[in-house]
């Protein structure tokens, strides 16, 4: 299962940059996404970490703000990408290539862990939200931003929407947004048959961690009014965030 999610994300990596190298150029885009990292992480520097970065979506803005990042994804293609837009942005982020579920790093070595649009698609939450358990310090948060992408009955509204936003992209990024990831597939993912935030919060409390909050806002917080009318039919984007204990109980 892991193999097809990669394949899909390698061979649709260039189809995503074209939205992301967009969002990375305009400050109106990035601005709400640092003010809410902002709100969450604080503003002292910080070394993160942030899994399935794709084309350095977050991991770039984040080192814009001043922290330390290291960024890891399986896709090479997306790393490659990545890689390319940090130099257009002009900073540093170490990119390397890395499992969400079996990180190459020690324990205990960031004081963040973040991830955005990516837990929905991983084969194992519980696996992976240890492993970043494990990678944080004492003291450190485990930050994810997601949304219940193929999951609950999506309205009338969302359905036509959700057409109309796939031929507004296609045009605007000049890609086939109507190429998706095997239904097939979907329908194996933990994600579609979850109830979500509400799941992720067991999640969190079963690694271990604890003051364990979500915020609801976050579309409210980071949307520019062309990333509601591409994204907005999705539903909200959640931030669930939670706090690594001294000591962590087995
Ligand atoms: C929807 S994209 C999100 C990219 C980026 N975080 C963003 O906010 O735009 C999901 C990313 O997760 C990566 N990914 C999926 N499963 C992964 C895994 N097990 N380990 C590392 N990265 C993974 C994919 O390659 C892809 O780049």
């Amino acid at each position: 299962m892991k193999e097809s999610i990669v394949s899909y994300w390698n061979s649709g990596a260039f189809r995503y940059n074209s939205g992301v190298e967009r969002f990375l150029k305009s400050e109106k885009g990035t601005a709400g996404w640092k003010s809410l990292f902002s709100e969450y992480l604080g503003t002292a520097p910080l070394k993160i970490l942030d899994v399935g970065t794709g084309p350095g979506s977050i991991s770039i803005p984040l080192a814009s703000m001043g922290h330390m990042v290291t960024a890891v994804d399986l896709s090479d293609n997306m790393l490659d990408l990545a890689r390319k837009n940090a130099v257009a942005s002009n900073v540093i982020v170490d990119f390397r290539k890395g499992d969400a579920e079996n990180l190459p790093f020690d324990d205990n070595t960031f004081d963040a862990v973040v991830n955005r649009w990516v837990l929905w698609t991983v084969p194992d939450p519980t696996s992976a939200l240890r492993e970043w358990t494990r990678v944080v310090k004492p003291g450190g948060r485990v930050c994810i931003i997601d949304g219940n992408w193929y999951s609950g009955r999506k309205t009338f509204v969302q359905k036509v929407w959700k057409q109309a936003s796939r031929l507004y992209i296609s045009i605007r990024e000049r890609r086939n947004a109507w190429k998706n990831i095997d239904p097939e597939v979907i329908q194996d993912l933990w994600s579609t048959h979850a109830n979500r935030p509400e799941d992720d919060m067991v999640l969190f409390q079963n690694a271990g961690l604890s003051d364990v909050q979500v915020f609801m806002d976050v579309n409210q917080r980071a949307f520019t009014l062309g990333d509601h009318l591409r994204m907005g039919h999705w539903g909200p984007t959640f931030l669930v965030m939670g706090v690594k204990p001294q000591i962590l109980k087995e």
